[in-house]
């Protein structure tokens, strides 16, 4: 064999592999196991020969390795030419792949941060609690008489004999002051449930932000105070407020507060049914015997607190006639926020 033409062969093979495809090949047939090369390896005697023959293999693989550089290199250059993404194009026009659409956050997501918001600027804080309550925080500490129809299994979703599905945001009250000393100046948001048939403004789930503050020397011109900057936060500057008497079961006086129609801005109109005013949920100062429940001293003490349907803010601030497309599913209604 003339092991010198076979260098040569070799270096000229490897030289013309232009594909990995076509260097495997040449490979094989000049550093393979049953290449000759290998096989009079294999059978070498003498040191002489030995030598001989491991410079030929250094110079196969050598130009091996040059052409196998240079075949890679080639491989990325193909590669970075062919497969480029323009990042700048839209993302439909990528690989024929329709892009997905990009959600968005749903209308009572937006009105809870709005009303979170304004709270956290009055240096209140926020809280999220259990919507499974006992009788004791749904009712009984927050001073529910005995007679009030909203313990009946008829009104409110009993789990068993003693829980039941909040039915009001009420019971944070009663976790917010037994969890630590006042001052406590707090907003409970969330989700509460009642036994109602749906209807245009009834809807058996439903949120609610309930405020509290307990503090030395509250007084009810805090709470008009709290409410009217809230309400101007939510609705705009120029609105106003008012409270009606009510009754609640944990506030003494109770009442319910009342925002200027935004639509008429209270001359009347048929948003606010002519009455230039708004209901828009109940409040009042708490009631003494609900500091003693929780064991804070009513001559000590004293607060303030209200409720607020949150779908009923939002259904004002965004003008939506009824609550059930808050809880519906149609893309028609949710597109527009
Ligand atoms: N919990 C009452 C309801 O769901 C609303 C309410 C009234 C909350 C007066 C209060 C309050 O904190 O002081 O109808």
């Amino acid at each position: 064999m003339d092991w010198d033409s076979y260098a040569r062969e070799a270096e000229e093979a490897f030289a013309g592999a232009a594909t990995p495809d076509q260097l495997e090949e040449v490979n094989v047939r000049f550093l393979g196991r049953k290449s000759p090369l290998k096989l009079a390896l294999r059978e070498v005697r003498d040191r002489e020969t030995g030598m001989r023959l491991n410079a030929v293999r250094e110079r196969v693989e050598d130009a091996a390795h040059g052409a196998g550089d240079r075949v890679e290199a080639a491989r990325l250059a193909e590669i970075l030419s062919t497969e480029r993404v323009d990042v700048t194009l839209p993302a439909e026009l990528l690989g024929g792949v329709r892009a997905r659409p990009r959600g968005h956050l749903h209308p009572t997501t937006l009105i809870r941060r709005d009303v979170e918001d304004a709270f956290i600027g009055l240096g209140y804080e926020i809280r999220d609690d259990r919507e499974v309550e006992t009788l004791d925080y749904n009712f009984d500490k927050l001073a529910f008489p005995p007679w009030h129809p909203a313990r009946s299994p008829r009104d409110t979703y009993f789990l068993d004999a003693n829980t039941v599905l909040r039915t009001e945001t009420s019971a944070s009250q009663i976790h917010a002051m037994e969890e630590r000393k006042p001052p406590i100046y707090m907003v409970s948001i969330g989700r509460v449930y009642r036994r109602d048939t749906i209807s245009a403004t009834h809807f058996p789930i439903f949120h609610q932000f309930e405020g509290l503050a307990v503090d030395r020397h509250i007084t009810m011109a805090d709470l008009k105070g709290t409410l009217l900057y809230v309400m101007r936060a939510l609705f705009g500057e120029d609105r106003r407020v008012r409270f009606r008497t009510n009754y609640f079961p944990f506030t003494e006086p109770s009442m319910e507060p009342d925002v200027s129609c935004g639509v008429c801005g209270g001359s009347g109109c048929p948003t606010c049914k002519f009455s230039g005013w708004i209901e828009i949920g109940g409040c009042g100062m708490v009631d003494p015997q609900v500091l003693s429940n929780v064991g804070l001293d009513p001559e000590e003490w004293s607060g303030f607190a209200f409720g607020l349907g949150l779908e009923r803010t939002a259904q004002l601030r965004y003008d939506i006639p009824t609550i059930r497309p808050f809880w519906e599913d149609d893309l028609r209604f949710l597109r527009q926020f």
